[in-house]
């Protein structure tokens, strides 16, 4: 206990000597989560990253998060605490299987999810979050869209919209594993309570809950709701913003088994390391940054 204090002092001496603003995923650990000047979800930390003047941004998330915020500040210093928290679904997709399907359909639309890597954002049009997707969909102007790499969030889209959705057919394998049967017994167990759950989820899923939203999305929805309960279907670190944002409201985990193990790499350890040796710092080449941030951009301008 005094010892992560101690780790806290020293993390908010560091801060103040290089400039620097922790952002932090709903994800992360509750230690992380409680230093971070910013938690939230992805949409959230892109426009954090893009709108802060720090000379240093410590990401506190896995790598695409890093990478997305150092495509979009190249001027500033950003640090991954934990350099092998990685997302295995934006290795789902390579550059080279999405230029196949952009020359098999050539007047479609190409939408990267923001979890992909930043070569696949840079042969996209337009990138996207969870809490935008369907906007995003909606703003473009042509009537076919290639969707990598979520074949969830693909079709969670394609109920939203007349356009034609190609989905990639990548998954989040801490999502696809919650199940029907997760719904119905953890309904069963909390009757009066509501069930939220991310896009990410199977379309059996998410047919039988009662809300979809972002990370950010379920915080905001669980504060303004007059329900009391929640079965929260996402990632479990999530369950600390809940009691921190609305800790008169009981919030129950959908299966105690969504554990992203990438997501819990980062500790106040490896924070505190970060900004000691102002490493690992993730840098993008120009070539691919250039049109990386011409899709993210494009993506932030929408409101
Ligand atoms: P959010 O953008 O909703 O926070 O989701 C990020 C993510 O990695 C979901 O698994
Ligand atoms: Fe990737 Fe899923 Fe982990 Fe989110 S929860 S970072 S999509 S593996």
């Amino acid at each position: 206990m005094a010892e992560s204090a101690a780790l806290r002092e020293a993390i908010l001496t560091l801060k103040e000597e290089r400039d620097a603003v922790i952002l932090a995923h709903n994800y992360q650990v509750p230690d992380v989560q409680d230093i971070a000047d910013i938690v939230g979800d992805s949409l959230e930390l892109a426009q954090a990253a893009a709108s802060l003047d720090h000379a240093t941004i410590v990401f506190c998330g896995v790598d695409f998060m890093a990478e997305t915020a150092a495509i979009l500040s190249p001027e500033k210093s950003v640090l991954l605490p934990a350099p092998d928290a990685c997302c295995p679904m934006a290795a789902m997709v390579t550059a080279g299987q999405l230029g196949l399907l952009r020359s098999r359909y050539p007047d479609a639309a190409v939408v990267a999810y923001v979890n992909t890597s930043a070569e696949i954002k840079a042969a996209s049009d337009i990138c996207c979050t969870s809490a935008n997707a369907v906007k995003v969909v909606e703003s473009l102007e042509e009537s076919q869209v290639i969707f990598v790499p979520d074949r969830n969030l693909a079709r969670y889209v394609a109920r939203f919209t007349e356009k034609e959705i190609l989905p990639w057919d990548g998954y989040c394998i801490v999502h696809e594993q919650y199940s029907l049967a997760d719904v119905v017994r953890e309904r069963r167990r909390h009757p009066s309570a509501e069930i939220l759950v991310h896009p990410e989820c199977r379309p059996e899923v998410i047919d039988h809950a009662d809300f979809v939203f972002s990370t950010s999305g379920m915080i905001r929805h669980a504060c303004q709701s007059r329900a009391e309960e929640f079965i929260i279907g996402t990632e479990t670190g999530i369950l600390h913003q809940f009691s921190r944002k609305c800790p008169d409201k009981r919030c129950f985990p959908l299966s105690p088994r969504a554990i992203c193990v990438n997501m819990k790499k980062t500790s106040l350890a490896k924070v505190h390391a970060a900004l000691d040796r102002m490493a690992p710092r993730i840098m993008v080449p120009e070539e691919v940054a250039v049109p990386a941030r011409r899709a993210i951009e494009r993506m932030l301008a929408i409101r």
